[in-house]
């Protein structure tokens, strides 16, 4: 009902605007005064991480692609192998685990049938298993060994929104934690990296004031029937889930690429007016970003290009910028995430779907 919306034509823009408060519940119960991550407010002991030589995490749709944002960190700060595997099929494959595993589902609703089918084939095979849920109380989150409660309350929309942000904070905070305890990062640069963290909170909050502009830039697209999202490293995950997003409400066919990937394909698809998101916040391969942008230019894309504030570009190489509020590379995921969920959102809107409710798909699938 209209109360319920709070003002808000859709619950799906609601959800987007609580971001600041469910990445501030999600966090700040978890830190300490001097800036460490402590999970024993979840009961997760840290005797559980002391043997873990491998990590798999499991889930589905924006869930996964929350997952492979996770694998970026745990593979950068602790140097053990990670891998990301969709749970419909994950389980259907015959997965290498152990005691030695950390097995972290992830779940917005707690009730996915194939990630839950996952969690229990990970508990047959004796894995440690973690689940990141937001549903307290779900199936999921009763069977785990473990949970990590998302703290992004109730979720509507069909479209993942604020359940993502929250579990991208769920799972920076115990990619921290999990390092410190291993002694991969000194107990200073976790500090610093917990700060660091905090302050993507007001960096949210001025990503959302961003609206009026992406909603401009969206209402562009509308008749647009293929639409293209490029990016190197985290800025990759990060364009899974832009394009998910996008083809899941507005209906327009979207890609996700890796940017380097381009020339062994898409490229042909790339012609005079086709709009290509490309998302560029990582300084690391920024270069190499810059001349796939070119490449896409060359051939008449129309380029939306999104950076951080502080990066100076060149004039010719987009149509369209979206400068987000400057973080650090490694906190970009979730400013450049609430951008795409703001394009996404407005360009269905202007489409006139039914942006709540996409047809043929449903909030939680608890079949397979
Ligand atoms: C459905 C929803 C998606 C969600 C996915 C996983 O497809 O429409 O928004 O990402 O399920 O759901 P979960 O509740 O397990 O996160």
């Amino acid at each position: 009902t209209a109360a319920q919306k709070n003002g808000y034509p859709h619950f799906m823009l609601k959800e987007i605007f609580e971001q600041p408060e469910a990445i501030r519940s999600t966090i700040l119960p978890r830190i300490t005064m001097d800036n460490l991550p402590d999970l024993s407010v979840d009961q997760i002991p840290n005797r559980i991480f002391e043997k873990v030589n491998r990590v798999i995490i499991t889930a589905c749709g924006t869930a996964m692609h929350a997952g492979l944002i996770g694998r970026a960190l745990i593979e950068k700060l602790l140097r053990i192998p990670v891998v990301v595997e969709i749970a419909s099929e994950f389980r259907y494959q015959e997965p290498i685990m152990d005691e030695n595993t950390l097995v972290i589902t992830i779940s917005q609703s707690g009730e996915t049938a194939d990630t839950l089918a996952s969690l229990r084939l990970a508990k047959e095979a004796g894995a440690v298993t973690l689940s990141i849920v937001n549903v307290k109380g779900s199936t999921i989150a009763r069977e785990s060994d473990y949970v990590l409660y998302t703290h992004a309350g109730p979720e509507i929309a069909v479209a993942s929104t604020k359940a993502y942000t929250a579990q991208l904070s769920c799972l920076y905070l115990l990619s921290y934690h999990f390092a410190y305890l291993r002694r991969t990062i000194t107990k200073e640069q976790c500090a610093e990296y917990i700060q660091e963290l905090k302050s993507v909170i007001p960096a949210v909050e001025q990503t959302l004031q961003l609206d009026k502009k992406i909603d401009a830039i969206g209402k562009n697209l509308i008749c647009k029937e293929d639409l293209f999202f490029i990016g190197r490293g985290l800025d990759y995950a990060l364009c899974c889930e832009g394009s998910i997003k996008l083809k899941e409400i507005s209906y327009i066919h979207s890609e996700a690429y890796a940017a380097g990937e381009l020339k062994h394909g898409t490229l042909s698809l790339i012609t005079e007016g086709v709009p290509v998101v490309a998302l560029a916040t990582q300084s690391k391969v920024y270069p190499k970003m810059i001349s796939n942008i070119r490449e896409v230019k060359a051939r008449g894309a129309e380029v939306i290009l999104i950076t951080n504030e502080r990066q100076e570009i060149n004039r010719e190489i987009y149509d369209y910028h979206i400068a987000l509020p400057n973080t650090s590379d490694i906190l970009a995921p979730f400013t450049a995430a609430i951008a795409m969920q703001l394009l996404s959102y407005y360009t269905s809107v202007h489409r006139g779907s039914n942006v709540d409710q996409p047809r043929n798909l449903a909030k939680a699938v608890t079949v397979e």
